[in-house]
């Protein structure tokens, strides 16, 4: 049998399974003449991001926000802003001293690096249930390791690296959201699918009639994202540029493949690029500054994701 046939089966088997998740709105209608019948994106309901994280992007990027109305916004939440402190608090930050109150944390970290936080508390919060699904859990792992990875690296260089760690939370955000609508269905994709990080792309046009690229491309509109996190949402699995440009968009399709090859795959059959291929396409400075070994980054990227998990 297949890989294709053996998705379709696990795909009609997730179907006929009772769904913990029926608040939500399937993508697409049953199908009749075994044609399906997608939903436009406009009258798709996904569920909500948490609100309070988005708000936190938003105000951190205004210049002339005062940091007590980042603290203030974020209190008015003690369950998020507890979850907050305890990132803060993780050795994914490592503070010399740890902080008692969200006031205290934005002082010592800042509010860029609250941004982060933030963000990855909100994703973890709209993951929610989905990450009792393996494939969907190393999914979250997948963007941990790839935000972490972005964050070292714009920390070699010229970039922010706070920017560049939200970036790389957010970069496959498309994905959550598919995760979240059909948990079952995009988990089963997920655990079959073989082959290279962008294969997966028509897999998921098969299954919802649209791929996580453009999902997010979707998202970053209809959540009103920062508007320089959307090449990084819809084409970081385009080819790399060949002129020697390194921006954002570039850092993070770089940090998605490192992730890849450091043992955290978006999809346990993705094909991976060797390490020492993709440190050889980093530029000079970066390129010194950044693990020199697989063994290392991998060590890094395992105690970085297990003080998110435990936190
Ligand atoms: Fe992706
Ligand atoms: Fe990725």
């Amino acid at each position: 049998m297949g890989a294709g046939s053996e998705l379709a089966n696990r795909f009609r088997a997730a179907q006929q399974t009772p769904s913990r998740f029926k608040e939500v709105a399937p993508l697409y209608s049953r199908p009749q003449d075994g044609k399906m019948d997608f939903l436009p994106w406009a009258h798709l309901r996904l569920p909500p991001f948490p609100q309070i994280a988005l708000r936190v992007l938003q105000l951190a990027r205004d210049e002339n926000v005062q940091l007590h109305e980042l603290c203030d916004l974020i209190s008015a939440d003690p369950a998020f802003a507890s979850e907050v402190l305890t990132v803060a608090n993780s050795v994914l930050y490592a503070p010399r001293y740890p902080s008692s109150s969200i006031l205290q944390a934005v002082a010592v970290l800042g509010s860029n690096t609250l941004q982060g936080m933030c963000i990855t508390v909100g994703i973890r919060a709209y993951l929610g249930k989905t990450m009792r699904f393996p494939a969907l859990r190393s999914l979250w792992r997948h963007n941990l390791a790839c935000a972490v990875v972005a964050g070292r690296l714009a920390s070699g260089g010229l970039m922010d690296k706070d920017v560049a760690y939200t970036a790389g939370i957010l970069h496959d955000i498309g994905r959550m959201a598919l995760a979240v609508i059909q948990p079952k269905e995009y988990g089963a994709l997920l655990e079959i699918h073989r082959g290279p990080a962008i294969s997966i792309l028509n897999g998921e046009r098969d299954l919802f009639g649209l791929d996580h690229c453009e999902t997010g491309r979707q998202l970053i509109g209809d959540w009103k994202l920062p508007d320089d996190f959307e090449p990084v949402v819809s084409a970081h699995h385009a080819l790399r540029r060949t002129d020697g440009a390194w921006d954002l968009a570039e850092l993070i399709k770089l940090s998605c493949q490192l992730a890849d090859a450091a043992g955290y795959p978006a999809f346990a059959g993705c094909g991976t690029i060797p390490f020492s291929t993709l440190l050889n396409e980093l530029p000079a400075r970066e390129r010194r500054l950044f693990f020199p070994d697989l063994a290392s980054l991998t060590a890094h990227l395992t105690e970085a994701v297990h003080a998110i998990e435990c936190a």
